[in-house]
């Protein structure tokens, strides 16, 4: 029995601009990243923020106007897609609808110079890792979209691309489905060891399939990490706001000795990550998990009002007015005894704060 095999490789980018036609703004502007082999990297940002170009410029289906492409180490810049070891599965699967999902899966092993047997028991090894073993002679218009998607990602893993891409898999797919295909493709990448770059704008589904999100905005890279340092360490307010809810605080640097900052904001001081920072004004970025709701006049906090709040069932969400402009806060503790029009303190969690630029 044929398996599908994994021939991981990794992608880097230097310094890789794309301009298309006439335009004078750049789609993607200067940007430099890497992707080891056999992880699953998300490209993730705003709808025109520059992903699916990135990810055409992978495949060569875009050809990059300066800089260079890398692919295992190989210099690909300029190589057609054509020649390229990569394939791509998109939002709209992009299946032949005339032909069986057999048939389908099989069609692009038979034209990459596999012989008879070694297609038909790849496309079969291929249709079971997607779980559809048995529906190798339907047509497509007889799955439902779920299914569907399977069959494109099997399509593509049969081919055993040096790297598989993604662009929007599951737009097409209701809410349940969504969670559930992206599971599917996480654990496929996983068992198989392939390198996956990944294009979405949903800050959820990038979270939870992830090794590493690179966050692009106005086509540059915003931030490049793992799902947890961008959550716990923004390093900008586009960032903080874009993946998940953050409120950003003016405050103050007062110094900074080797990597640590005093940072004051109000009446509280706090020792934080200087992250490059000087002395001077800056910006906090707080998580609305991270800040708690005291009583006034509380220990390190800064005064404010309760304007609103709300019981959501799993916990309390508060908006207060401060001096520092209007908090949001949640707390699990659905009990807490809070009203509306009420003086509070407002204080922040043991690493809750971080520094960021505008
Ligand atoms: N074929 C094209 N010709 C001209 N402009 C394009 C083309 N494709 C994309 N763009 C522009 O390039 C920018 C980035 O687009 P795109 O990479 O599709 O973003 P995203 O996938 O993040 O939504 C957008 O301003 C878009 O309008
Ligand atoms: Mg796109």
């Amino acid at each position: 029995m044929a398996e599908i095999k994994s021939n991981a490789a990794s992608v880097e980018f230097k310094n890789v601009t794309k301009i298309y036609g006439k335009s004078k703004v750049p789609a993607v502007n200067d940007i430099s990243l890497f992707i080891e082999a056999g992880k699953l990297v998300t490209l993730l940002g705003p709808s025109g923020c520059g992903k699916t170009t990135t990810l055409r410029m992978i495949a060569g289906l875009e050809l990059a106007t300066a800089g260079q492409i890398l692919i295992g180490g190989a210099d690909v810049t300029r190589l057609p897609a054509t020649d390229r070891d990569v394939s791509m599965v998109f939002q709209s699967y992009a299946l032949f609808p005339h032909m069986t999902v057999r048939e389908n899966v099989e069609y692009g092993l038979k034209f990459s110079g596999f012989d008879k047997k070694d297609t038909v028991d790849k496309a079969k090894a291929g249709l079971e890792l997607v779980g559809l073993a048995g529906f190798g002679d339907r047509l497509p218009s007889e799955l439902s979209g779920g299914q569907q998607q399977r069959v494109a990602v099997a399509r593509a893993l049969v081919l055993e691309p040096q790297v598989l891409l993604f662009d929007e898999p599951l737009s097409n797919l209701d809410a349940k489905l969504r969670r559930h295909v992206r599971e599917e493709i996480r654990e496929i990448q996983q068992k198989l060891g392939l390198t996956v770059v990944y294009v979405t704008h949903d800050q959820e589904e990038a979270l939870a399939v992830s090794d590493r999100i690179i966050v692009m905005n106005n086509a540059v890279i915003a931030q490049d990490g793992t799902p947890r340092d961008l959550y716990d360490a923004p390093s900008n307010a586009f960032v903080a706001d874009f993946i998940g809810e953050a409120n950003i605080f003016d405050c103050e640097v007062s110094d900074v000795k080797k990597d640590v900052a005093m940072v004051e904001i109000g009446a509280i001081s706090l020792k934080l990550p200087a992250r490059g920072h000087r002395p001077g004004k800056a910006k906090l970025a707080v998580r609305p998990s991270r800040i708690d709701i005291r009583k006034a006049g509380a220990a390190r906090t800064v005064p404010g009002t309760l304007e609103k709040v709300t019981y959501v069932g799993s916990h309390l969400e508060f908006i207060v007015d401060t001096e520092f402009g209007t908090v949001f806060a949640v707390s699990p503790d659905v009990d807490a005894p809070f009203e509306p029009g009420q003086a509070v303190g407002v204080g922040f969690a043991e690493r809750g704060p971080v520094l960021i630029t505008g």
